[in-house]
């Protein structure tokens, strides 16, 4: 995604520096006391790009924390600037790239995780850079709390095809599947993204799942 330069891109940092999670590497396995209520439920997107969907997640759920990743640097400062404009107190931000979730995440860590509109790498030799890729599914595996969720969503009818059988390969239970989000029983409750909202302007039909974080009649391997 090419973006213009954020020319204030330091004076916003400052400005909302109440929503930054510094150092995620030292936070690995105490997330919650980032929170003003460490009890809640935690959830992860990965990959947020302007954080319509984060922001617009934890205003509707106080109910539950929410942490965005997103190390778009020309970005990653507009999901800032939505939390502080919603004065959001479940919701922090990560602010780099996450290449494998054990790295920021201790086991049983996470609650939720949601993929939206994942880059595509359409080139088979970068398959493995995928979200979806097999790999990055165990490591999200490793950090999920029982019974965690991995709900994904994308306009790339190839990508949702190579992503279910990720999913499959690793034995995750499927616990529904779209391929028409909008108009499907699961729309009620959708939040849309920045992404999705450009897409199903132009006509393109939502795919999204939701899968179970842990192997069917086994252990998830932390
Ligand atoms: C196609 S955009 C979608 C943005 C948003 N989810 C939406 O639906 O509007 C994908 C975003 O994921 C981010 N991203 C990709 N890989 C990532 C990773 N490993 N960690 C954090 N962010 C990542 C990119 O910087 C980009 O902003």
């Amino acid at each position: 995604m090419r973006q213009r330069k954020v020319k204030n891109r330091d004076a916003i940092c400052e400005a909302c520096a109440a929503w930054i999670a510094d150092d995620p590497r030292e936070r690995k396995g105490r997330w919650r006391e980032a929170f003003a209520d460490p009890s809640l439920p935690l959830h992860v997107e990965i990959g947020s790009g302007k954080g319509r969907f984060i922001c617009e997640m934890a205003r509707l759920h106080p109910e539950i924390n929410f942490l965005a990743v997103e190390g778009g640097a020309k970005i990653n400062v507009r999901i800032l600037q939505k939390a502080k404009d919603y004065n959001l107190s479940n919701l922090l931000v990560i602010m780099s790239y996450i290449e494998d979730a054990r790295d920021f995440f201790a086991a049983g860590e996470l609650d939720r995780i949601y993929l939206n509109f994942s880059d595509p790498w359409p080139k088979a030799r970068n398959a493995k850079r995928r979200l979806t890729h097999r790999s990055k599914l165990a490591a999200y595996e490793a950090c999920a709390a029982p019974g965690a969720l991995l709900q994904f969503k994308t306009d790339n009818d190839g990508l949702f095809a190579f992503s279910l059988d990720e999913i499959r390969s690793r034995g995750l239970l499927i616990r529904w599947v779209t391929k028409d989000l909008h108009h499907s029983p699961y729309a009620a409750r959708n939040v849309e993204t920045e992404y999705e909202q450009k897409f199903s302007a132009k006509g393109k039909s939502i795919n999204c799942l939701q899968a179970v974080l842990s192997r069917k009649g086994g252990k998830n391997g932390c």
